[in-house]
């Protein structure tokens, strides 16, 4: 069958080591403690799953979009959905992420996808970053802990264009996200000029307007 998404080659090869690394994670995170699981978050992709990234990347291509920023880059699978779409609006993203070695691999990766001409990263609390990044932003992907949905959309609000999407990851997995999911959707749904829905993709997607006016 065709690739309906036209993904070129090298693209879905970096994909496909990262969703088979991913797959052994799963099977592996079965198996911790919820003590464990968190000690050792750090280790792990955490990443929006397929159907998450190839919404996003629709959903950026059809919109549009070229300002995009990602607060939550881990080791880069959500970047290099992000950075493909940048490719074709020509766009350009910004990613936030805390720990250097998670966007080394990532960059090494895009690099290999030829797609790191399309991301800068910035490394450090991204609460900090965002007070310093002037916006305006047309997309924004929030997947970072999840305590922190609420200070960064409040911090994102002000710089939002006209129109732009904001996706939310885990609105409805794992369970003990489920509090500040909540709270997340609660907050977006007061803003003024926004509008929202869930969408049952991957872990749960909230995806927000904000209407311009
Ligand atoms: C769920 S993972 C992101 C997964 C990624 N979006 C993907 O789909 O591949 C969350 C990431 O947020 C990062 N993070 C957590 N707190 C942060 C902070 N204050 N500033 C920047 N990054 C942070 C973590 O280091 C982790 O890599």
């Amino acid at each position: 069958m065709d690739d309906p998404l036209a993904l070129d080659d090298s693209l879905r090869g970096v994909l496909a080591e990262y969703e088979a690394r991913a797959a052994r994670e799963d099977d592996l995170w079965e198996t911790m403690t919820p003590e464990e699981a968190g000690r050792r978050r750090d280790e792990m992709l955490l990443p929006v799953g397929r159907a998450a990234g190839a919404f996003l990347n629709l959903l950026i291509k059809e919109a549009g979009a070229t300002r995009i920023l990602e607060v939550g880059s881990s080791y880069g699978y959500s970047t290099h959905w992000l950075a493909d779409a940048a490719r074709a609006t020509q766009g350009r993203v910004t990613s936030l992420e805390l720990q250097a070695p998670k966007t080394e691999y990532a960059l090494a990766r895009l690099a290999r996808a030829g797609l790191s001409g399309f991301v800068e990263f910035r490394v450090g609390d991204a609460l900090a970053s965002l007070r310093s990044l002037p916006g305006p932003f047309d997309f924004v992907l929030i997947d970072l802990w999840k305590d922190l949905y609420v200070p960064v959309f409040e911090l994102l609000y002000p710089k939002l264009a006209p129109g732009a999407v904001v996706v939310a990851d885990n609105m409805t997995y794992p369970e003990s996200a489920q509090v500040h999911a909540h709270a997340y959707r609660e907050r977006v749904r007061q803003a003024p000029q926004m509008t929202s829905v869930l969408l049952a993709v991957g872990n749960g997607l909230e995806v927000s307007r904000y209407r311009s006016g």
